[in-house]
């Protein structure tokens, strides 16, 4: 065994199994695993041991829990005048360059069953477009509305990186600037077994994972692209994820929103649609803004209803937020350096791994635990922090399942509905059954329209309008 100072650090935490093929690999095989293990920060992991996978693991503090309070939407009883100066404010941003967009794009996309990036998904119901395309026309068409290009910046893991960059690439960058579309990666933690134990996915290599969507903050930081957006004049940025096509990547009330309130970090909620859903639920505690997931909430609270028989813990969220710069830089400092810093959260996996003599094993059942962050424990650290109301129908339907519900069908079907709603809405004769589907497929081009103001611009300039038939995409 060699005395490199690593592997002595390693042995010394009790680590030492990470080496214990070390004989067997050749020159580069070492220099691959010493750079893997150089990565690790042991003193986070002893300390994710003691504090995740010990006797006394924590619980979700549920403690003086209540539900958070938001900005109810003009038709269910918002200040009409308070959103249209919302508004004006994110447009005044976006005309003034203030704002970039952001995309976590970093996750496995395990449940969908699809090989490859998730951005690269087709998704669209006629062109089928990839989710990355439906990204990107609605940024360039955001930036050609308001007179100034937006920077994207999307984080991918190690695991998807070079194919979410080669994908853009083949594509022309789907029309925008290839010098205002910015890839990092996300950082990785090691997979430890139920002994805090890391674990070897083979001989040759320690078995990592990304950090969670919670890692965007440090790999915004680290990647050197909050001091890019400093340099551009960028303190604002708006942060989807990657499964959602339906999301508006550009909204300038929402925007508009967290600057009048002086939010640091701000979110949308949607109504739940049902007691148990699957979303985590915005709650406040002690004065602070906090996300507790579904799988948290005890049924009983997800089930409570007030005085007016409707669901008490309503507010679900939809994974998009609004950041402010200098607030992601100091949510990025290393744990210990700063008194704000985001938990790890504990996901038990069945993780493929090798045995002592090095052969591979895919266990039946979860043999260990990666760790995560998520992005809105950063909220209870935001200063002024604003919840709004969004609707469904205009920012949410994602892909995550190959079937069922959030599968390819229902998000086809969903924006469909949208496309319908605004042909409806301007004049168009749309035939639709009772849940607004259309009776034939239809799409219409983020460029074209990217929200209903934008649609119903470029609508109004046809003349005469198409007829609408199976097929139709208005580009
Ligand atoms: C997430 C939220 C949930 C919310 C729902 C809305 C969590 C724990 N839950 O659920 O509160 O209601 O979305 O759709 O987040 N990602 C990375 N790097 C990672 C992990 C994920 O970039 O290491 C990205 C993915 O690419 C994706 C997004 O984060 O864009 C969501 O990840 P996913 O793990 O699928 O979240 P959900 O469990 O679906």
């Amino acid at each position: 065994m060699s005395d490199h100072p690593l592997i002595e650090q390693f042995t010394a935490a009790g680590q030492g199994q990470v080496f214990a093929h070390w004989n067997l690999l050749d020159p580069a095989a070492r220099d691959t695993l010493l750079a893997e293990a150089a990565e690790i920060d042991l003193a986070e992991i002893a300390r994710l041991t003691r504090m995740l996978l010990g006797g006394a693991a924590a619980q979700v503090d549920l403690s003086e829990l209540s539900p958070a309070p938001y900005e109810k939407r003009p038709e269910h009883g918002g200040e009409a005048a308070a959103w249209a100066r919302a508004k004006a404010e994110g447009e005044a941003a976006l005309r003034a360059g203030r704002v970039a967009a952001f995309t976590v794009a970093g996750g496995q996309g395990t449940r969908l069953g699809y090989d490859g990036p998730k951005g690269t998904f087709p998704v669209t119901p006629v062109r089928g477009k990839t989710l990355f395309q439906v990204f990107a026309e609605k940024i360039l068409a955001a930036g050609r509305h308001y007179g100034r290009p937006l920077h994207w910046f999307i984080m991918t893991s190690h695991q998807n990186h070079a194919a979410t960059e080669a994908f853009f690439k083949e594509n022309g960058f789907f029309g925008l600037a290839a010098e205002r579309v910015h890839f990092f990666r996300q950082g990785r933690m090691p997979a430890v077994d139920f002994d805090g134990r890391i674990l070897l996915e083979s001989p040759g290599h320690i078995a990592m994972s990304p950090d969670g969507h919670g890692g965007s903050l440090r790999a915004l930081e680290r990647s050197g692209a909050l001091d890019l957006m400093a340099r551009e004049g960028i303190d604002t940025l708006s942060y989807f994820q990657v499964d959602n096509p339906l999301v508006r990547c550009i909204d300038p009330a929402f925007i508009g929103w967290h600057l009048l309130r002086g939010s640091e970090m701000s979110s949308k909620m949607v109504p739940k649609a049902y007691a148990g859903e699957k979303v985590g639920h915005f709650c406040q505690q002690r004065g602070k803004l906090v996300v507790v997931e579904y799988s948290d909430l005890p049924q009983a609270m997800q089930e409570e209803t007030d005085a007016a028989g409707g669901l008490r813990y309503l507010a679900g969220s939809i994974a998009i937020h609004v950041l402010d710069r200098e607030f992601v830089r100091r949510m990025a400092c290393p744990a210990g350096a700063g008194e704000a810093t985001l938990p790890f959260h504990r996901a038990d996996k069945k993780i493929p791994t090798v045995d002592a003599a090095g052969q591979p094993v895919k266990p039946e059942k979860p043999n260990g635990v990666k760790f995560e962050m998520f992005v809105f424990d950063a909220l209870p650290f935001a200063r002024n922090p604003v919840v709004i109301e969004t609707l469904r129908a205009d920012d949410f339907s994602p892909v995550k399942n190959a079937e069922g519900v959030d599968s390819p069908a229902t998000c086809r079907a969903d924006q469909q509905r949208q496309f319908a709603r605004w042909l409806r809405a301007h004049g168009a004769e749309v035939p639709v059954d009772a849940t607004g589907l259309p009776a034939c497929t239809i799409e219409v081009s983020p460029l074209f329209g990217y929200d209903e103001d934008t649609f119903a611009a470029s609508w109004r300039k046809l003349s005469p309008p198409p007829p609408i038939a199976e097929g139709l995409c208005l580009e």
